[in-house]
């Protein structure tokens, strides 16, 4: 029922969709993963385009889930921490979502070329805040948060004019000069991009 309530624009709290984690995952959901108004407005505008989306650092895949049946197309989340794939995968299963896949791996394996539409939920900040981290299972430092904002930001660089990107409370350093910002909305941290 929850997802077809998602679909059907009836409300959904964040409070209602945490549900489907378990308790630890619920508790580090507020700040860590997209909330249910948020992931609809940035799905809305990246599926419009497109019929593959890439999040980068998806957590327990929030917003691929809502993603995936309020926009249109596949939504693909790639996670480094098994755990949290483990987690979205029995949800994606229990809830029998069929356009929604989980990666378990880094997004450095992972070639942008083969998706027209990415989300970023200022992934790499624990490296530079660790207080703020989901866990310690993984490691940190600057030299990883500049690798990975670079990675990302010369495969965005590289994708054709046209594509679409959304980042929530990005410090932009992921961000190629090539990006034009159309609008942005939930008191600026959403922000609405396309590639020139
Ligand atoms: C802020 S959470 C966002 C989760 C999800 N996008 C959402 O909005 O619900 C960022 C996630 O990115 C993951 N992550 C960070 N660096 C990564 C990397 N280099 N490769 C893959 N995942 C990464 C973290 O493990 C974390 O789960």
């Amino acid at each position: 029922m929850l997802f077809k309530h998602i679909k059907a624009n009836q409300e959904v709290s964040d409070q209602e969709f945490d549900l489907v984690y378990p308790g630890h995952i619920r508790k580090i959901s507020e700040l860590h993963f997209t909330s249910v108004k948020v992931a609809k407005a940035a799905s809305e505008y990246l599926s419009e385009k497109s019929k593959s989306v890439l999040d980068i650092g998806a957590g327990a895949g929030k917003f691929c889930m809502i993603g995936s049946v309020w926009g249109q197309g596949r939504y693909v989340g790639v996670e480094q921490r098994s755990s949290l794939c483990d987690i979205a995968n029995s949800v994606i299963e229990r809830y029998q979502l069929e356009q929604v896949d989980m990666v378990n791996t880094n997004i450095t394996d992972v070639p942008f070329r083969d998706f027209k539409a990415f989300y970023f939920f200022n992934s790499f900040h624990e490296n530079i805040c660790t207080s703020d981290a989901i866990d310690h299972t993984i490691p940190f430092g600057i030299t990883l948060y500049q690798e990975y904002s670079v990675y990302v930001k010369e495969q965005l660089d590289v994708m054709p004019t046209g594509t679409r990107l959304v980042t929530y409370h990005s410090y932009l350093r992921e961000l190629p000069n090539s990006y034009v910002l159309k609008h942005s909305a939930f008191g600026n941290h959403l922000k609405f991009w396309e590639r020139r």
